[in-house]
This record gives structure tokens, sequence and C-alpha cells, in this order.
């Protein structure tokens, strides 16, 4: 079966009250657009052409894999189709069309709704849903004998049809020529004064098309979002089916309620996540960790049996075994080894930190190549800027940094090498040897001490 894709996506989305085009609005973790797309993809379409206005160029350069048609004028969902026409002119078969607001729509519902258009000998097949609450959304209006009559618009609707809970979900499945046929027949006498694409289902159906409505068994999968209430609504339920495809594949969530995990996220086997944790972008978490509580992880790539806790990382790399928090940021480009303890309050950005080291308590690491089994004391800064360029710190294997350092980039301490508590570190320190950097100590007996 020859299947392509339509995207209706050149609202302004007004209800939103934004600045940002209402299909840009991430759920999930990623703007709603792209789940519509993705469901659309995996169901075996071949090609998805996207009908873009509002914020066009902004649309355009977040958005990729996708035609796009250009609709100027927002003149309605029936308007939207019909500029895409010519990019259909050469099409058999079958469209769908899908509207970009739906992003809880899933592959599964999405092939039993194409499957069934296509075993049917309808042009057209629409997706309905029922309602708990329908407002906002067209009714559908059926036969006496239950076959579909008419959609109604929730803005042209009487009190009667207001009650009707079967609502249009915005999903159609078109013998694609047939539709572009009847479209031009369409109007805009309605209180809004669109084209309503809804409005050629009659029309085929005056010509003696067969049309089908086919009710999805969850409404919760065809909610549209209009508003900032739907948008935080469709972005719980897809962070819930998140964690629960997490739990059944072996992970432990102890607090659904306060664990943020974006769509994309991948987590092993008997990973435990602990409560207000965040887990963001295109991380990936091994097995056997400890992740949380208050952690947030945006981009990170994780090992196995690896702890975290009170921490915000981001962009970076930690390896198995490692040991974190309470209190570390880990920034963009580094890379922490395996085995490697990270304590309270410490920095580590743009470095390499080797197997087993450790980086017990409030440090700034920065642009920094640490060996492996190195020993950090507490407070060591790697004073990486001159106000002007950045330089790098290197700190060979075994070294030991005594407390309260400064090493002054660029610099290196050599392997085995020690440095002296409260050093300020300007030139190299070669192997093995121990270097200090302070003024000596000077006792004074004999000083007129005043308070006496
Ligand atoms: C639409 C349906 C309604 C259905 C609901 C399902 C119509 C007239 N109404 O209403 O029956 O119950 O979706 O969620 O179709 N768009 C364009 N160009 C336009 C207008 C809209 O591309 O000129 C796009 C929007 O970006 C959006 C989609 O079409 O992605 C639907 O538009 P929206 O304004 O949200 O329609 P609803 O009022 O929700
Ligand atoms: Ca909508």
């Amino acid at each position: 079966m020859e299947l392509e894709t339509l995207i209706l996506a050149a609202g302004k989305g007004t209800r939103m009250k934004s600045k940002l085009p209402k299909v840009l609005h991430k759920v999930g973790g990623k703007p709603m657009v792209e789940y519509v797309i993705e469901a659309a993809k995996k169901i075996g379409s071949t090609r998805e052409v996207m009908v873009i206005g509002s914020g066009a160029e902004l649309v355009e350069k977040t958005i990729s894999g996708v035609e796009f048609v250009l609709q100027e004028e927002q003149l309605g969902t029936g308007h939207a189709v019909l500029t895409a026409k010519k990019k259909f002119a050469e099409s058999k078969g079958t469209v769908l069309i899908l509207c970009g607001d739906t992003p809880l729509l899933t592959s599964e519902l999405l092939k039993e709704f194409t499957d069934a258009h296509e075993k049917s000998n309808c042009a057209a097949t629409v997706l309905t849903a029922e309602m708990p609450d329908a407002a906002g959304y067209g009714r559908v209006i059926r036969e006496d004998n239950g076959s579909f009559k008419k959609i109604v618009e929730d803005k042209d609707a009487n009190e009667d049809e207001k009650k009707i809970r079967e609502v249009n979900a915005g999903v159609y499945c078109f013998d694609v020529q047939k539709l572009f046929g009847a479209l031009e027949k369409i109007g805009n006498e309605n209180s809004q004064g669109e084209y309503y694409l809804p409005d050629v289902l009659p029309i085929l159906k005056e010509a003696g098309e067969k049309i089908g409505a086919f009710k999805a068994e969850y409404c919760i999968e065809t909610i549209g979002i209009n508003n900032r209430i739907q948008l935080a609504a469709a972005d719980k339920a897809l962070r819930m089916r998140k964690e629960v495809a997490l739990m059944e594949s072996g992970v432990t969530i102890i607090d659904p309620n306060t664990t943020f995990i974006d769509g994309d996220v991948q987590i092993g086997q008997d990973t435990i996540i602990y409560p207000n944790t965040y887990i963001e972008g295109n991380t990936i978490i091994g097995e056997d960790c400890e992740i949380g509580p208050n952690v947030r992880f945006t981009d990170m790539r994780v090992g196995n049996k690896v702890k975290a806790q009170f921490s915000y990382c981001h962009e970076a790399e930690i390896l198995d075994g490692v040991t974190m928090g309470p209190y570390v940021h880990i920034r963009p480009g580094t890379t922490i080894g395996e085995n490697v303890k990270i304590g309270n309050f410490v920095e580590v950005k743009n470095s390499n930190v080797g197997e087993g080291s450790k980086l017990p308590h409030l440090q700034y690491i920065g642009d920094t190549d640490i060996g492996s089994g190195v020993n950090i004391g507490c407070g060591t800064v790697t004073c990486n800027y001159d106000g002007k360029k950045k330089f790098r710190t290197t700190i060979e294997d075994n070294a030991f940094i005594g407390c309260n350092t400064n090493l002054v980039a660029p610099v290196t301490v050599k392997e085995g090498a020690y440095v002296a508590a409260g050093s300020t570190i300007t030139k190299d320190v070669p192997k093995d040897n121990l270097a200090i950097a302070r003024a000596r100590q000077v006792n004074v007996d004999v000083w007129n001490d005043k308070r006496k």
C-alpha cells in the first residue's frame, strides 16, 4: 500500500498566547510535531509533507526529514491542504492527514486506523474519539443508522450538537485524487470564516463515496493541544508513557510523579531512579546505576554502576563505577573515568579525569587532563583563564595535589609528583618531585600583643 503523509502545522496557535509557533512547543522534551512525524514514519509512510506558515522560518530550521509547503495566510485546515495540492499531483493511493498538535498519537493506533481504511472501500476515513470533555473539538454527527454524516465545529455547534462527545481527532485517510478533486468545493460560510477540511467529507458523501468514521479505543491518544493547560496534560501523559515503558523494561522509578524523563532517553536494567530527578535530551544511562535524588542529566552518556545524587551534569560522559555528589556540576566536554569519586561542591568543565582518581571536595577543574590514581586536595582550583584566553592544566598519573592549591595554566604536574598544600603553582613540577610554592612560615616569639 502506497501511503504518503500530510501534516498541518501552519496555524499560529492563538490560544497558546505565545511568540513560539505552537508545533514547536515541547512535550516530553521535544517539539510536539516531531511525535507526529515519527509516528507516520514508523507505520511506513513513504513521504511526509508539512504545511507551515506561522513562524515558518523557525519551524524549517528546527524540524528535519520532511518536505515543507508554505501556507502564507492561514485560512483554515481545508485551505492548508489545498496549498499542498501540487506536491501530490503525481500521487496515487492514500494520503494520511495529521495535525501537528496531536503528539500523543501512537504508531499502533495510526496503523490500526490506516489498515481499517485500506480494508474498507471508503474514499475517506476520519479518526474519532469519545472525549470526557469535548469542548473545543469538532463533533461527529452520525446518521440514524450510525454511519458518518458530517463534522460540526465547536464554534458552529448548536446546543444539542455540543452535547455530543464523539469528536474529530483531526486525523484522516483520503484517496488522494478524490480528496483534491472535491476540496475546491468547500466554502467558508461558518462562524470563523475559515475553509474547514472536515467539510470535504459530506461533499464526497453526496458525490456517492463511502466515508468511514473509525473510533479510537483510548481518547488520550487523540488529544489536540490548543492551550498551555492541554500542553501540561500532554506532557504529563507522555512522560508517564515513557516511565511505564522503562519500568516494564526493568528500571526502578521510586516516584514517577517527581521524575521527568524525556522520550529519547535510554536507561539500562536494574538502574534505580530516585525522586526529583530530570533525565533529559539524548541521555543514555547504563545498568545497575543509582541516580538521584535531585539529579539533572542533560545529553549525558553514563556507564554502569554509577551513583549520583544532588547533581547537574550536561553534555558529558561518566564511565562505569563513578560515585558523585552531593552538589556536583559536570559541564560540557568532560569525561569522568572509571571508578572516579567526586564529592561535594565540585565543578568540572571540559576536562578528562582518569581511572580511580579522587576529587572529594570543593574543587574547580577546568580545561584539565587528570591521569589515573590522582588525588586532588580540598579547595584546589585550576586557574585556566587569564582574562583573554583559556589554557590547559595537566596532572599526570598518581600525582598528589595538596589542599588549597592553585594551578596556574598552562602548567603540568608530572607523574607521581606532590604539590604542598597552599601552593600557587606556575611552573611545571618534575616527576616524583615535591613542589612548595608558598611563603615560609615565620613564628615570632617576642611580640607585644596589645590585647593583653
Ligand atoms: C481541528 C478540527 C476539529 C478537530 C480538531 C482536533 C478543523 C476545521 N477542525 O480543530 O474538527 O476536532 O482539529 O484536534 O479542521 N492549520 C493550518 N493552517 C490553517 C489552520 C490550521 O496548517 O489555516 C493547522 C494547525 O497548525 C494545527 C491543525 O491545522 O496543527 C489544526 O488546527 P487547529 O486550529 O488547532 O484546529 P482545531 O480548532 O483544533
Ligand atoms: Ca487543534
